[in-house]
């Protein structure tokens, strides 16, 4: 099923984060904080700080250590453990989970980012896939329509013009890429062949896979006025959903 949660301004944590069974955290980062790279790069483990050096730019190596040390933190504060002693297992297309993740009600959470934002999700004991994409305006949406749409899809997104156009197909995009993302095969299944329909339940026709995520919910989210964000979680929509401002 796909329809909007409510959406609430972005805020500040609080002190006490408690996250309940059949409700989304939804955490937004800004990327660009010179200030605090030091601080987050920190508790990065080994392996990441060899994924950081990779990047050719400064630029793009302190939006890594923000976005992973951010991750850590917000991790560490759930599972109430320091943020460099959160480790990570990784599924067979690349999906981060929490390594020793088992007790009743086990954290899930995903995490995506687009130039200068990233979104996380959380929830517990349900699968969750989040995206964020910059929304550019410029983008040749027809070609790349025929790429990563249905034709269903396709037809909804041409018929449009303008902004309405620019929405429509970043709005598909992002809630496409989190249901990839929350089965954790990511583009390894061609976005080509399932459709998802933005208003109201609706049948999507996935191929089946080896778990059951034959219920699940999609929703959009406003990262920022460029920023579109999407989660899609296992089950029903989410009872309630928080969305939080990430702050060291
Ligand atoms: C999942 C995927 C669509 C993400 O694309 P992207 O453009 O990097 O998009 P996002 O910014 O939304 O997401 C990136 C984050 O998603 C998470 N991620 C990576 N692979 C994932 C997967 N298969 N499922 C869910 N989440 C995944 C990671 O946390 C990653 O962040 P990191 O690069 O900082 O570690 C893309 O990586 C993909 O298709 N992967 C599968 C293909 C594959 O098997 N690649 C080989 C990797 S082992």
């Amino acid at each position: 099923m796909s329809s909007r949660i409510e959406q609430s301004p972005w805020r500040s944590s609080p002190e006490q984060l408690t996250l309940l069974r059949g409700v989304v955290h939804l955490w937004r980062i800004r990327l660009d904080v010179t200030g605090q790279v030091t601080q987050l790069q920190g508790v990065l483990s080994a392996d990441e700080l060899t994924r950081m050096n990779r990047y050719r730019y400064s630029r793009d190596r302190d939006r890594f250590a923000v976005c992973r040390g951010a991750l850590r933190n917000v991790l560490g504060r759930y599972l109430d453990k320091k943020a460099e002693e959160v480790e990570f297992l990784y599924g067979p297309h690349g999906k981060p989970f929490i390594a020793g993740n088992r007790g009743e009600f086990p954290l899930e959470f995903n995490i995506s980012h687009s130039s200068n934002y990233a979104l996380m999700g959380f929830m517990l004991d349900r699968a969750i896939g989040v995206d964020v994409e910059l929304m550019r305006a410029d983008l040749d949406i027809e070609s790349v329509s025929l790429v990563s749409m249905s034709s269903t899809e396709r037809n909804d997104i041409l018929s449009r013009s303008g902004q309405d156009r620019v929405d429509t197909f970043y709005r598909y995009w992002t809630c496409k890429e989190a249901y990839l993302k929350m089965r954790g095969v990511g583009m390894t299944l061609d976005p080509r062949s399932f459709s998802m329909s933005l208003a109201g339940p609706q049948l999507v026709q996935a191929p089946v896979c080896d778990r059951n995520f034959e219920v699940w919910s999609s929703s959009w989210v406003d990262v920022e006025p460029d920023f579109r964000g999407a989660f899609v979680c296992e089950g029903n929509l989410p009872s309630s959903c928080e969305f939080y401002d990430f702050q060291l």
